[in-house]
């Protein structure tokens, strides 16, 4: 579980995240939402420890991390992995190099239990055989999922998905936004995704919250979202009418 207690973070005498409160319970996918600046890849800094707020506390599980050292935080890190929203594959790596990388580079494996562990990924993502090529040689679709496939090589227990499916097409979108509910499912991964597109939002949380200029608007399952009073959230949501109307016709009551 990770949860987040009144978080805030000062930069440049501006709030990015303004007493923050969340909670993500195991196995749960929480989706935040928000336009662009609102502070969503900050509270990913945050719950990845990157980050240390200037007041109050990150909990995974029940441990306080938000004072421990980079080495204290280590183990607890372990459990978490990140999908940045560029990718961060190595240009000059291959696929299997950059799948392996922090396998190679943090864990005593045998060279063939990792080739063994970097196959298994690449198939989950369904990439096989791409073991050889360069990520320039890929398309974009294929480079997230390879991104992937390096964030599951350790069997973490958390991820954190930032823009998962930003620039890229309808149907490679769609592939993405169904490997998140795979890990779902199959290997009970707790999940933060940060989007601002909302049909995939509803596509892969369990809940959703909304955030504007660093604060957490609205927090819920995602029929309350559709039928917050708040302006905001309504302003938001007009913004994309017609995504939502078409998400409110088939059922209003998911709440
Ligand atoms: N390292 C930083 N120094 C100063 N301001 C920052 C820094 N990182 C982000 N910000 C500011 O914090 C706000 C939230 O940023 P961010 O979390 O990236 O938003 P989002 O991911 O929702 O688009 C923005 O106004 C951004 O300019
Ligand atoms: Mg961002």
């Amino acid at each position: 579980m990770i949860r987040l207690r009144n978080i805030s973070v000062e930069m440049d005498e501006r709030k990015i995240l303004d007493d923050v409160s969340f909670e993500v319970p195991n196995g749960h996918t929480k989706v935040v939402l928000g336009p662009s600046g609102a502070g969503k890849s900050s509270l990913l800094k945050i719950i990845l420890g990157l980050w240390k707020p200037d007041s109050g506390s990150v909990f995974v599980d029940n441990l306080d991390i938000t004072h421990l050292s980079e080495r204290q935080q280590m183990p607890v890190r372990r459990r978490m992995s990140m999908v940045f929203q560029g990718n961060a594959l190595f240009d000059s790596l291959t696929v299997e190099e950059n799948v392996g990388f922090f396998l190679r580079e943090h864990s005593d494996l045998p060279p063939a239990e990792i080739r063994d562990r970097v196959d298994n990924c690449l198939e989950f993502v369904n990439l096989p055989d791409t073991n050889d090529l360069l990520p320039e040689e890929i398309s974009g679709g294929m480079k997230k999922r390879v991104a992937i496939a390096r964030a599951i090589a350790f069997n973490p227990e958390v991820i954190l998905y930032d823009e998962p499916t930003t620039g890229l097409d309808p149907i490679n979108a769609k592939t993405v936004t169904e490997l998140i509910m795979k890990l779902r499912t199959e290997r009970r991964v707790t999940s933060v995704v940060v989007t601002h597109i909302l049909r995939d939002a509803f596509a892969v949380g369990d809940s959703l919250a909304l955030m504007n200029e660093g604060r957490i608007v609205s927090d819920g399952p995602p029929g309350s979202l559709l039928e917050s009073k708040e302006q905001f959230v309504k302003d938001f949501l007009s913004e994309i009418r017609e995504e939502a109307d078409l998400l409110l016709q088939p059922s209003t009551g998911s709440a």
